[in-house]
């Protein structure tokens, strides 16, 4: 009797499975190698698992959004009810990973495991990473001490709650970290080592409708300050069209006077603010950022720009309001 578990890996691109001319060089092309070869040159893995691959896209990262994110969750959905699969583990690329991992937190209901993993090397690199993140992926997948928990994220040896996934580094291994609170645990050899009791997100699923209709998430612009050029900036904020903004201000949401003078006035408007930060590690609070005194302007909490504007974009399509978004925000600050 073959007793061991079942993953259904779903390759999407990126680094993982990108291909270099060499193993020295540090340029590659994205999403080259199929997730069967992939997973097929992996020691050991078989061992503990029986697998199953397809792959859903072929390329960088950098090129999938919403659109794609919905497909993968569709997908996952779909075959969440074959009996013959315990868990999902997905590869992708991971300059998008944080943001892939917010969103299927917030649209899927889980009924088995979900891991995401990438690589910071590209699978024919010296000491390419893919093949370990791969496996201990697969180890915490399986782990019963893992049920129930989401969406996960394992990189580099550690285990991280999917929505709290962000990445820090451009080209390091320990690119990803755990934001707020720390990883959920990490991948020794064969063991899973988990610190504490993890708690799923208190609001994982609450978007589960936007799988359920065609409709496409309204656009949220990324409004990016820096030092100076004020004025310029005004002038990006008053020809923005979008009903949803994230302001990606400096330290913990400061922004020069006149630019909060503007914002205040679209407020009232009706268009909805969440201002967030430009730094990796951001905290804005009502007391911290620069006052605007209006309901339509909501201080991102921990949440980075790229994750305020799919908190953002999901809660437009489902016509939220502001004082329905705080509430997520709040949520969301707790590790
Ligand atoms: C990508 O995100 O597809 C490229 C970078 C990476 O996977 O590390």
């Amino acid at each position: 009797m073959n007793s061991k578990p079942t993953i259904y890996i779903i390759g999407t691109g990126g680094t993982i499975a990108g291909e270099g001319s060499n193993a020295t060089t540090a340029s590659y092309k994205s999403g080259q190698i199929n997730t069967k070869r992939l997973v097929n040159a992996i020691p050991g893995l078989g061992k503990k698992v029986n697998i199953r691959t397809e792959t859903l896209f072929s390329t960088g990262s950098e090129n999938l959004g919403p659109d794609n994110w919905k497909i993968l969750a569709l997908r996952i959905e779909e075959l969440s009810d074959d009996p013959e699969i315990n868990a999902f583990l997905i590869t992708h690329g991971t300059d998008t990973l944080e943001e892939v991992s917010f969103f299927l937190d917030l649209v899927l209901k889980p009924k088995k495991p979900i891991v995401l993993t990438g690589a910071m090397r590209s699978s024919t690199a010296l000491s390419a990473d893919g093949p370990a993140n791969i496996f201990q992926a697969s180890l915490a997948a399986i782990s019963p001490k893992l049920k129930n928990q989401g969406v996960l994220v394992v990189m580099n040896g550690l285990i991280i709650q999917g929505r709290q996934a962000i990445k820090t580094d451009s080209l390091a291994l320990e690119s990803f970290s755990s934001y707020p609170g720390g990883p959920i645990g990490k991948i020794v050899g064969e063991e899973v080592f988990i610190f504490g009791i993890p708690r799923p997100s208190p609001i994982m699923g609450r978007f589960h409708s936007h799988l359920l209709n065609q409709m496409e998430l309204p656009f949220v612009e990324i409004i990016f300050l820096r030092g100076g050029y004020s004025e310029n900036l005004i002038k990006i904020f008053e020809n923005n069209n979008s009903n949803g903004i994230v302001v990606a201000g400096f330290g913990a949401g400061t922004m020069p006077k006149n630019l909060a003078k503007v914002i205040s006035e679209k407020a009232k408007a009706g268009n909805i603010f969440i201002v967030s930060s430009r730094v990796s590690r951001v905290s804005v609070l009502p007391e911290t950022m620069t006052s605007i005194d209006h309901n339509n302007v909501l201080p991102a909490g921990v949440l980075n720009p790229q994750k305020s504007a799919i908190l953002l974009s999901l809660g437009l399509k489902e016509n939220l309001k502001a004082f329905e978004l705080v509430k997520f925000l709040k949520l969301l600050e707790i590790q």
